[in-house]
């Protein structure tokens, strides 16, 4: 299980030492939130254009916002390889899609906690990756909600009887105590912003995650 550091409870008065602190990361999570979409506001394209001068990862922007058709295209130019935009925000999801995809961008749908995985059926083999919200969105450091493991699952399954290839990625709530459960039951890339920004270093932080992901993997490769 790949993991992707959000910036979001980072230091913004260090970001690019934020950064280069997790250059062993597999990706860099974004939070675009618009103050309208989730009650907070973070920060626009200059700063994605800004991070993507400070490292050679991925960026993944995901649009927590009201108009993401709008806003898509300030990230795709800003530098971001895969745009989330949120299902329940978008009116016409498949437009939405494809106006990413002609952009020369990926893209990907992100799903709040009570939203059902059924608005992805007929979309499924459009999209990159799937983001399954494990908290409500707008702030870091909330608690994982547990039901989330059900509907991993469940998307795990889904995925199978799609016979679609997407990835699945969990965001919100990830920490030590999780992130081991999380590889287990499926997930491709979990996002991580208090566990890694927050207090300590940040690549260490980084480091024990990933620790703690093989831990478990070697663990679920005896049982077999
Ligand atoms: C929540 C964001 C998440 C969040 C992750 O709205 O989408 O990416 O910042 O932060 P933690 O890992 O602290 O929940
Ligand atoms: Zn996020």
């Amino acid at each position: 299980m790949r993991l992707a550091p959000s910036i979001l409870t980072a230091d913004f008065l260090n970001l690019g030492a934020a950064i280069g602190a997790v250059a062993q990361a597999d990706e860099i999570h974004l939070d675009i939130m618009d103050g309208h979409y989730v009650p907070n506001l973070s920060f626009g394209p200059i700063i994605a254009k800004a991070v993507r001068k400070a490292t050679d990862l991925n960026l993944t922007a995901h649009l927590m916002v009201t108009d993401p058709d709008f806003m898509a295209p300030w990230f795709v130019e800003a530098g971001c390889s895969l745009v989330v935009v949120h299902a329940e925000a978008s009116t016409h999801l498949h437009r939405s899609l494809q106006n990413i995809k002609s952009l020369g961008a990926e893209a990907g749908v992100a799903l709040n906690p009570s939203t059902p995985l059924d608005v992805l059926e007929y979309i499924a083999h459009d999209i990159k990756r799937v983001l399954l919200m494990s908290v409500n969105p707008g702030f870091g450091g909330q608690l994982f909600i547990p039901a989330i493991y059900d509907k991993i699952k469940k998307l795990v399954k889904l995925r199978r009887d799609w016979n679609c290839s997407f990835e699945i990625e969990v965001d919100g709530g990830v920490n030590l105590d999780n992130v081991g459960m999380l590889a287990q039951v499926g997930v491709d890339i979990a996002v991580v912003g208090s566990a890694v920004f927050g207090p300590g270093e940040p690549g260490e932080r980084l480091q024990q995650l990933r620790h703690q992901v093989t831990e478990s993997q070697a663990h679920l490769e005896r049982r077999k």
